[in-house]
């Protein structure tokens, strides 16, 4: 299995595996601290996970640091300084793919986690596609949890119903229908701080070059100041014309607020906004609220996956060991991801305890073309994704498609994008 997914196991790796023991549950230490961003609205599927951690471990003091602000904008930061600092967490959520492996890895921050990986028979119940992703040729670096998909649109049928219009298949569609929208008194397409731009970003150039090319876009093929990569850049400026004036004051929670309360029929979110909507507004799927791939987007998924690491010198590493183990677990995975609005990052999930969205969201997974976020660490570094940050503000203010290619031409190569 190891050689299928092309992933050579060193000796080194082999030497840890002997130091990944079983641990009986009184003889761990009593403190463990998770670090994510998932605190407030973002909460309950992550106090789920620490809940299973409580009963099987009920003498361990559970630390959950958790830095407020969507996809990790001010957690990173703060990451980032404890990790240079020496004083990591036990253990951290980290998007799999670029930005594990082209920030944390590249580092040499991480534990290789190889042996946790065969001892609890997860080479045969996380996708081979998804392995690669958190793995290299010198090992296995973290913890999937989940399966999120980026480019959902969302909506409330009744609203959309009174308004007079659909949900739009494509972005010319969208176009045409939000003067109809704005009429009434009602904001087209609800949008949040800069993260959340850089998220509908994604969305609307995935639309625009379509799959093929939005995958060659990272891996150099596609040059980003090409007139395709531009004419992405075209097409998210006329979208942004029918958002909401205040959108940089509002969090993602606020944004999708102003659709369920009817003041903006639409918003392009990741579908954590389906755990919101369902976990904390108690909205049903499918009544409730509604979604759609994002326009021009049907029959693609643009997928990434939430995981948990062990860096070096993690401060209760046993402990940490111990708090992987139920990430990954059935039981832990079918606890967390119904709350999160994700679905499960295991082929082997009951989906029997799973709402309509997610549903759906397993369903499309399986036949979809799958693509790389951006926005959310599978396709770029972070590195590449701070300075994507500022190309984005830059965009924002001044409109201007051909410098935004430009700009991404020198980040791309300032951050060994596509080389
Ligand atoms: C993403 C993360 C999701 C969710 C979202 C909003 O980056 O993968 O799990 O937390 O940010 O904060």
């Amino acid at each position: 299995m190891l050689k299928k997914l092309g992933i050579a196991v060193c000796a080194s790796a082999m030497l840890t595996a002997g130091a990944i023991p079983a641990q009986a549950a009184d003889k761990v230490a009593d403190e463990l601290e998770i670090f994510s961003w998932w605190a407030g609205d973002e909460g309950p599927a992550l106090e789920a996970l620490i809940d299973i951690h409580g009963k099987k471990f009920p003498k361990v003091d559970v630390v959950n640091a958790t830095v407020t602000g969507g996809s990790g904008v001010n957690a990173k930061a703060v990451l980032k300084t404890r990790m240079l600092g020496g004083n990591p967490p036990d253990s951290f959520q980290v998007h799999a793919g670029q930005e594990l492996i082209g920030t944390w890895v590249k580092a040499d921050r991480m534990e290789d986690l190889t042996p946790l990986f065969e001892q609890e028979g997860w080479m045969d119940v996380f996708p081979e596609g998804l392995v690669k992703l958190i793995g290299t040729d010198d090992g296995i670096w973290s913890v999937p949890v989940n399966i999120h998909r980026s480019n959902v649109m969302w909506y409330v049928p009744d609203n959309l119903n009174k308004w007079g219009v659909r949900p739009p298949q494509n972005w010319e569609e969208f176009i045409e229908i939000a003067p109809k929208l704005k009429a009434q008194g009602v904001v087209p397409l609800a949008l949040a701080q800069n993260w959340t731009a850089n998220h509908l970003w994604e969305s609307v150039a995935l639309a625009s070059l379509g799959a093929e090319k939005w995958d060659k876009l990272w891996t150099g093929e596609l040059p980003f100041n090409s007139p395709e990569a531009v004419a992405a850049w075209d097409l998210f400026g006329k979208v942004l014309d029918y958002t909401n004036t205040d959108a940089s004051s509002l969090s993602w929670q606020q944004a999708t607020d102003m659709v369920v309360d009817g003041r903006a029929a639409f918003n392009v979110m990741g579908d954590w906004a389906a755990g919101y909507m369902s976990t904390t507004k108690k909205l049903k799927p499918g009544t409730g609220f509604g979604w759609v791939a994002s326009p021009g987007t049907n029959g693609q998924f643009m997928f990434l996956a939430d995981s948990f690491g062990l860096p070096k010198k993690s401060p209760n590493r046993d402990q940490a060991i111990e708090w992987l183990k139920i990430l990954g677990s059935k039981d832990g995975s079918d606890a967390f991801n119904p709350l999160k609005g994700s679905i499960s990052a295991r082929t082997d999930s009951d989906l029997s305890k799973y709402n309509d969205y997610a549903k759906s969201a397993s369903k499309d997974f399986s036949h979809d073309r799958i693509v790389g976020s951006l926005a959310h660490g599978v396709t770029a570094n972070e590195g590449f994704m701070n300075d994507f940050a500022t190309v984005m503000e830059m965009y924002l203010k001044t409109r201007n498609s051909d410098a935004a290619g430009k700009a991404m031409v020198s980040i791309a190569m300032k951050n060994k994008i596509g080389q």
